[in-house]
């Protein structure tokens, strides 16, 4: 699903990621920790082509069987809004439109016919146990429920890879909780594969693999 090899990130002369190797497999959770400025969203956004990685011989990101290191901006835009989801840890929705609009939005960007993603996001909002909460704007909406409008925006195109950095960071005990649920059903049910960052031991550990970040690097496991 996600083959990275020798990615490097250079902020002038800050070395901050080096030579990272990463394979992901579709279905699995992976979960990132590690000490805060280690690399871990700078890999992130790496991975999920929101950033580029620094140009080095045999660097490559290869994800759902596409060689994306050196595609164009307009179709990098287009792979990313087709096969990649987000979740960021301020859920990132848009103000002035409501719950509904906002997990339409990225079918829309992909042309789709606005009566279907409507119905589909629909059904997600449903699935989310958001249905009465549709036509609300986020700021109608708490903590919890607004990361999961992000998870049903995030899902409405069926991505291949959901990204997701701190996704319970800003929420209550309960609230995180539910949101972990949340995203093993997705991955029970649907075959959804993550790659989270997080700073939450609980859910870090729930992962089929954790992966610790040190100094720009993926600490190997038996280290
Ligand atoms: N745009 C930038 N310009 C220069 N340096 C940057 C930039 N973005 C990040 N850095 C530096 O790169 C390092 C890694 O940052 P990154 O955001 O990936 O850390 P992190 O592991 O996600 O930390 P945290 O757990 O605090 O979120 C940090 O030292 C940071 O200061
Ligand atoms: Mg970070």
């Amino acid at each position: 699903m996600i083959k990275a090899t020798n990615i490097h990130k250079y902020y002038n002369t800050l070395h901050v990621l080096k030579g990272v190797n990463l394979h992901i497999q579709k279905g699995e959770i992976v979960s990132i920790v590690g000490a805060s400025g280690a690399g871990k969203t700078t890999l992130l956004q790496i991975l999920g082509t929101l950033d580029k990685a620094s140009s080095e011989l045999n660097s490559r990101l290869e994800i759902n069987g596409e060689e994306v290191t050196n595609m164009k901006d307009k179709n990098l835009s287009r792979f990313r809004n087709l096969n990649l989801g987000f979740i960021f840890q301020f859920h990132q929705l848009l103000p002035e439109f409501t719950a509904l609009e906002n997990v339409c939005i990225p079918g829309l960007i992909a042309k789709r016919d606005k009566k279907e993603v409507e119905i589909e996001a629909t059904k997600l909002l449903d699935y989310l146990g958001l249905s009465h909460r549709l036509q609300h704007k986020p700021n109608e909406l708490s903590g919890g429920e607004q990361q999961r409008v992000a998870v049903a925006r995030a899902l409405i195109n069926k991505p291949a890879v959901i990204f997701a950095d701190e996704p319970s960071g800003n929420l209550d005990t309960h609230s995180a909780e539910n949101l972990h649920q949340l995203f093993f059903k997705l991955r029970d049910e649907f075959g959804q594969t993550f790659v989270i960052v997080t700073h939450n031991e609980e859910l870090a550990n729930m992962a089929d693999r954790k992966l610790t970040m040190v100094d720009g690097n993926i600490k190997s496991p038996n280290e």
